[in-house]
C-alpha cells in the first residue's frame, strides 16, 4: 500500500503549500513535515485569521490529527515555542497532536549569527538567506558535530552544547563577527526546558508502525523544487533536498511507499532572495502583481521578486518530484491583465531549448513567451468549474498539455474556503 503521499512546491517557494496541506489534512491521519525549517512560513487563512507557521505541520488546526516534525527538519526551538504558544493561545492543544522526531537537528542562536557572518562576507554575491540559521545547522548536520532533539535529556547535552558552541565562536572570530548575545543563548535553554515537555519520539518507527496498521500520511514540503540543494540554481538554494526523495530521508519512510505527489505552483512566479530568475518582471507590472498578490515573506516580510510562469522550470521540477497531480495557486492575481505571457522556450546559446541549463545564473538566457488572453473576471467568489471563464481553461489546459500532467485543484484566493476541485 502507497500510504504516503506527498505535497511540495513546485518553484522557488511560497507557492500556497501551508493552505492546500490544511485543506487535504482531513483525508489523512498524519501530516509530517520532513525537510527545511523556520525559513518557511506556511500560511493559513480561515475564520477570517491567518496563521503563519514555521515549524509546525499545517494540519495543527485539525482535530484528531497528528501532526510530527521529521528528522529532516531543523528546529529552532525558540522559535517553535513562541509558534506553539500562539496556538496554544488560540484553545488548540499542541502537545496531543504534535509529535518531535528525536532525529531532528537543533538550530542554536550561533548558527544564526553565523548564517548572518557568511552573508555579510559574501557581499553582493549573498543567497538572500532568511538568516534563521539553516545552512550552518545543515552543515553541522552533514559535518557530523549536530546536536540532535533527542540528545537534550542526555546527561551530557550541556557538554555537547558547549563543544559546539566553542567552535561556532571560533568560526565567528574567522568572519569578524561581534554580535554575541549571550542573552539568547539563556533564552535558547529556556526554550530546550519548553521542548522537553513535548512528546519526542523516533518518528522512523512511528510512522511505518503507523503505515503498518493502513494511517494514512501525507509529508508536507517546505520551500520548493528549485531551491533543492541538489537541483536547484545553485549556490542560490536551501540547504535540504526539497523534492519528493527528500521526504523518504526526511521521514524514514521507503520510496515504495509513496503515493500521490502533489506538486503545487502559482499562475506566475515569485523568487525571495538572490539569485537567477529568467521570466523575472522588473517593470510596474511586476510590481502590480506583487501588491495584487501580496507577495511580502511570510518569514521575513521581504518583497518577492515576480515574473511569468516559466515552464522549462515547471516541467524540470515535475520530472524530479513525480508529481502526477497539479496544484495551481492565485490566478485571482491575474484576473486583471489582458493578456498573460507563459514561458515555452529560452534562447540559449544561439539555440532555442525546452529545459533548464546548469548554470542558470552565469549564461545569457532569454525566456520565449508565448501570449494568452486573460480572463479579466473577478474569479475569488467562483467554487465551481463550471463557474470559470473560457480563458482561465484555456490557460489551465494549456499547461496542462505542456507538462503533460492534469490540474486537479485550482486556488482563487487566500482562505481555505476559496478553492475548486476541477
Ligand atoms: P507556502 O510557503 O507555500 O505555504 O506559501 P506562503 O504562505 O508563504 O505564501 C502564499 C501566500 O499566498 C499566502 O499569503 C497565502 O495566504 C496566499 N494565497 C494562497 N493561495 C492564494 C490564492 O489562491 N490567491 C491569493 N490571492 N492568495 C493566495
Ligand atoms: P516556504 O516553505 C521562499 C529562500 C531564501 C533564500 C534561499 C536560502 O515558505 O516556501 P535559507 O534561509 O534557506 O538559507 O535561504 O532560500 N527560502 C525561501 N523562499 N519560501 C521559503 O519557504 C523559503 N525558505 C528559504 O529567501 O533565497
Ligand atoms: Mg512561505
Amino acid at each position: 500500500m502507497q500510504n504516503v503521499d506527498v505535497l511540495l512546491g513546485l518553484q522557488w517557494g511560497d507557492e500556497g503549500k501551508g493552505k492546500l496541506v490544511d485543506i487535504l489534512s482531513p483525508r489523512y491521519d498524519i501530516i509530517a513535515r520532513f525537510q527545511g525549517g523556520p525559513n518557511a512560513g506556511h500560511t493559513l487563512m480561515f475564520n477570517n485569521k491567518k496563521y503563519v507557521l514555521h515549524t509546525i505541520p499545517s494540519g495543527i488546526f485539525r482535530e484528531e490529527i497528528i501532526n510530527l516534525i521529521g528528522n529532516g527538519v531543523v528546529i529552532d526551538p525558540i522559535v517553535l515555542m513562541k509558534e506553539i504558544k500562539n496556538i496554544e493561545a488560540e484553545g488548540i492543544e499542541v502537545k496531543k497532536r504534535l509529535l518531535i522526531s528525536k532525529r531532528s537537528h537543533l538550530i542554536l542562536p550561533s548558527h544564526r549569527w553565523l548564517d548572518a557572518a557568511s552573508e555579510a562576507m559574501k557581499g553582493k554575491d549573498k543567497i538572500g538567506s532568511t538568516l534563521k540559521g539553516i545552512g550552518p545547522a545543515y552543515m553541522d548536520k552533514t559535518g557530523r558535530n549536530g546536536l540532535r532533539v533527542g540528545d537534550i535529556d542526555q546527561t551530557n547535552f550541556k557538554d555537547k552544547f558547549e563543544q559546539l558552541y566553542q567552535k561556532h565562536l571560533q568560526l565567528l572570530k574567522f568572519y569578524n563577527w561581534n554580535e554575541i548575545n549571550e542573552d539568547q543563548i539563556k533564552e535558547w535553554f529556556e526554550s530546550i526546558e519548553f521542548l522537553k515537555q513535548m512528546q519526542i519520539i523516533d518518528g522512523e518507527h512511528y510512522l511505518n508502525e503507523a503505515l503498518s496498521k493502513g494511517k494514512k500520511i501525507l509529508a508536507e514540503g517546505a520551500q520548493g523544487t528549485l531551491l533543492d540543494i541538489d537541483f536547484g540554481t545553485y549556490p542560490f538554494v536551501t540547504s535540504s533536498n526539497t523534492i519528493t526523495a527528500g521526504a523518504c530521508t526526511g521521514l524514514g519512510i521507503a520510496p515504495t511507499k509513496i503515493g500521490n505527489v502533489f506538486g503545487i505552483f502559482k499562475a506566475y512566479c515569485t523568487r525571495v532572495g538572490s539569485g537567477p530568475f529568467p521570466t523575472e518582471l522588473k517593470d510596474d507590472l511586476g510590481e502590480l502583481i506583487r501588491q495584487k498578490g501580496k507577495e511580502f515573506g511570510s518569514t521575513t516580510g521581504r518583497p518577492r521578486r515576480v515574473g511569468w510562469l516559466d515552464l522549462p522550470a515547471l516541467k524540470y521540477a515535475i520530472q524530479l518530484d513525480g508529481s502526477n497531480e497539479l496544484i495551481m495557486m492565485k490566478a485571482d492575481v491575474l484576473s486583471d491583465l489582458d493578456t498573460i505571457k507563459v514561458c515555452t522556450h529560452y534562447h540559449f546559446n544561439n539555440q532555442v531549448i525546452d529545459y533548464l541549463p546548469y548554470d542558470l545564473s552565469n549564461e545569457d538566457i532569454i525566456p520565449i513567451y508565448q501570449e494568452l488572453k486573460g480572463w479579466k473576471k473577478d474569479i475569488t467568489h467562483c467554487r465551481l468549474k463550471s463557474e470559470l471563464p473560457a480563458e482561465l481553461l484555456r490557460y489551465i489546459e494549456f499547461i496542462e498539455e505542456n507538462t503533460g500532467v492534469k490540474i486537479s485543484y485550482l486556488s482563487v484566493g487566500p482562505d481555505r474556503d476559496q478553492i475548486i476541485k476541477l
